[in-house]
């Protein structure tokens, strides 16, 4: 069961897109009436954390933990707070234009890193850059958990994939695992 958390309009072989009508991060009970007694074996959740705040986003992390298997995976990508491209940081800003009216926050590594480690989570950072305004990426499969704006497959990043300069439009992603269950 690999479900995405505010999907909108995006649609992943393999993955189910719920909208927050049907799964509501700061609403524990659309969780509970979704779930019952199931639990997902991972979740994708591409640029919604930014639309909570710090504390809710807290709250969100301990509520998919819960939803979580075991040895499940959380895959979580927001924009990031250190690239160095001012467009891109005028169009993610809090209360930015468009879609991004309703951005409480905008992360780095160190910001988004204890959001999902005080919820239990392992965290493995996939995708980001540094204050240094370095880009780095862990070798991470998309087929695990596509996140369209990444270095893989946004089109944005053409250049980037052919061998030349940075990435015109990448996120901050995290790998977030519930750890295995002990015996
Ligand atoms: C910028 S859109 C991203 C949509 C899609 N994931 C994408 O990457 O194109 C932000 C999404 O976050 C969802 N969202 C905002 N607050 C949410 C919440 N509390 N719980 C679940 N989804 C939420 C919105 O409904 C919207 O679909």
């Amino acid at each position: 069961m690999r479900v995405m958390i505010g999907a909108g309009e995006q649609c992943w072989d393999g993955w189910m897109p719920t909208q927050q009508a049907d799964l509501d991060l700061l609403e524990p009970a659309s969780f509970a009436a979704y779930f019952g007694d199931r639990r997902a074996d991972a979740f994708l959740c591409e640029h919604v954390w930014e639309h909570l705040t710090v504390e809710e986003g807290e709250r969100a992390a301990r509520l998919v933990y819960t939803y979580l298997k075991p040895g499940g995976r959380l895959r979580v990508a927001v924009p990031d707070g250190h690239h160095p491209d001012p467009a891109y940081q005028a169009l993610v800003a809090v209360n930015g234009p468009g879609l991004a009216h309703d951005h409480r926050v905008l992360y780095t590594l160190a910001t988004l890193t204890p959001v999902f480690t005080q919820a239990g989570f392992d965290v493995r950072p996939l995708e980001w850059w540094d204050a240094d305004h370095t880009f780095h990426h862990a070798d991470w499969d998309v087929l695990d958990g596509p996140v369209y704006r990444s270095r893989h497959l946004d089109h944005r990043n053409a250049a980037f994939r052919a061998g030349v300069g940075a990435p015109g439009f990448s996120s901050l992603i995290l790998d977030c695992h519930r750890p295995p269950a002990t015996a």
